[in-house]
């Protein structure tokens, strides 16, 4: 697969990668594939370029933007500051969907790029497309997901142009994104690594690295911190998400609640289909026959309300539905095709108009931590619990 990713990027016209240059140069957007989803890439030193970005994506502006460089030698002029702990996850991970926060060297991007913060936001992404076009730019690229804000974040071109079409200069066809969901951004720490954002790195990959400290608000229901989920219970199954990511990594939430998540974006509803949409939550031990026959009543409810349904669920439990919309998304026994087709899934769902929507939660190890986030933040922190007879 990354074979392929390579030979189509060495197919693209080298033309094609200095236009793209040229306008990210002239204070342009170009959007382009990345290992995780489509980026919306603008010359991270113009203020006006980096306006443009909120602009095209309707983006609140104390949200600040990831900035993309192609080679180590960019880093020194964004941080002055980089702890041994920080070298070592850049050696493990970048080229890759790691983001470091680190120490922002003043004035070295335009202020709008990092919203105000005394920090930086730093990624190397790990695809032969997105690192041509930064090195061909020869600047750093602040690059969000290349959606409208609120929407799924794109993982192929096409969903680029249903959101952005006719409010930037171009977009560059890769094909879809490999992981397919946005890169995990953490802050080293002394030497711990906090994750404000679960993605494309798990914390069981970090943990080799340092202790992984979890931002509270990612094991509370969304905005700022509270106690625990309700009602998960240990020995549970694929229908219950247990309360944090297991595996070995042993990850801590950090003891003091914040006033609201660290990473500034992660306080807003994204990810959103525009239907009802809730996680369905069984008891724990529950007959997955009876956990399908009680979601089966709820969609059909649902749909005698004039409802039309949606329903999220995954390849070895596709047959158990009856909805106008039966999303399939990936395999439980592969979280990682879940990850990959998670955003289209949901796109699918404003793209037939559902309005009610169920979806099933995956156990919250490996990437499934990440898809879990991302899952429940698309329901609104909704859970539907279910009753069973
Ligand atoms: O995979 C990705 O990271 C994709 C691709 C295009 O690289 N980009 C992406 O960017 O997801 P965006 O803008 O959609 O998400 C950036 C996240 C937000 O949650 C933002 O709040 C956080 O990074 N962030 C940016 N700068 C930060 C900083 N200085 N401190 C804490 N969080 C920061
Ligand atoms: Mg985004």
């Amino acid at each position: 697969n990354g074979k392929q990713v390579e030979e189509a990027a060495e197919a693209w016209d080298a033309k094609q990668f200095g236009e793209a240059a040229e306008v990210l140069r002239n204070g342009g957007l170009v959007a382009f594939p990345t290992e995780t989803v489509y980026g919306l890439g603008a010359d991270a030193r113009s203020t006006e370029a980096v306006e443009r970005i909120f602009q095209a994506k309707g983006r609140p502006s104390d949200n600040p933007l990831i900035v993309h460089i192609a080679d180590r030698a960019q880093l020194p002029a964004l941080s002055g500051s980089i702890s041994p702990l920080a070298e070592r996850l850049m050696s493990r991970f970048w080229p890759g969907p790691l983001t470091l926060v680190l120490p922002a060297r003043e004035g070295a991007v335009s202020p709008r790029v990092t919203a105000g913060l005394r920090t930086v936001a730093v990624r190397m992404p790990g695809h032969p497309a997105a690192l041509r076009i930064i090195a061909a730019a020869g600047c750093p690229v602040a690059a969000p997901s290349a959606n409208r804000s609120g929407r799924p974040s794109p993982t192929e071109a096409v969903h680029v142009r249903d959101d952005l079409d006719g409010l930037i200069d171009g977009v560059l066809d890769g094909g879809p994104a490999g992981v397919g969901l946005e890169s995990t951004v953490v802050e080293p720490v002394g030497d711990r690594i906090h994750v404000l954002r679960p993605g494309g790195i798990t914390a069981e990959e970090l943990s080799e690295l340092g202790e992984v400290v979890l931002d509270p608000s990612l094991l509370s229901g969304g905005e700022g911190v509270r106690d625990a989920e309700p009602s998960y219970e240990e020995g549970s199954a694929a229908l219950e998400a247990p309360p944090s990511i297991s595996g070995g990594a042993n990850p801590a939430a950090a003891a003091t609640p914040a006033e609201g998540p660290k990473s500034p974006g992660m306080k807003y509803r994204h990810y959103a289909p525009r239907g009802f949409m809730q996680l369905v939550q069984a008891p724990a031990g529950a007959e997955a026959e009876r956990v399908a026959a009680a979601i089966q009543a709820e969609l059909d409810a649902a749909a005698a309300r004039g409802e039309k349904t949606g329903m999220l669920t995954y390849e070895e439990h596709a047959s158990r539905y009856r909805a106008d919309v039966v999303a399939v998304c990936g395999s439980l026994r592969h979280p990682e095709t879940v990850a990959q087709q998670l955003y289209s899934a949901l796109r699918r769902f404003d793209d037939e108009g559902a309005s009610f929507i169920l979806a099933e939660p995956l156990p919250a190890e490996g990437i499934g931590f990440a898809v879990m986030n991302r899952l429940s933040k698309a329901a609104g922190h909704r859970r539907l619990e279910l009753a069973l007879k």
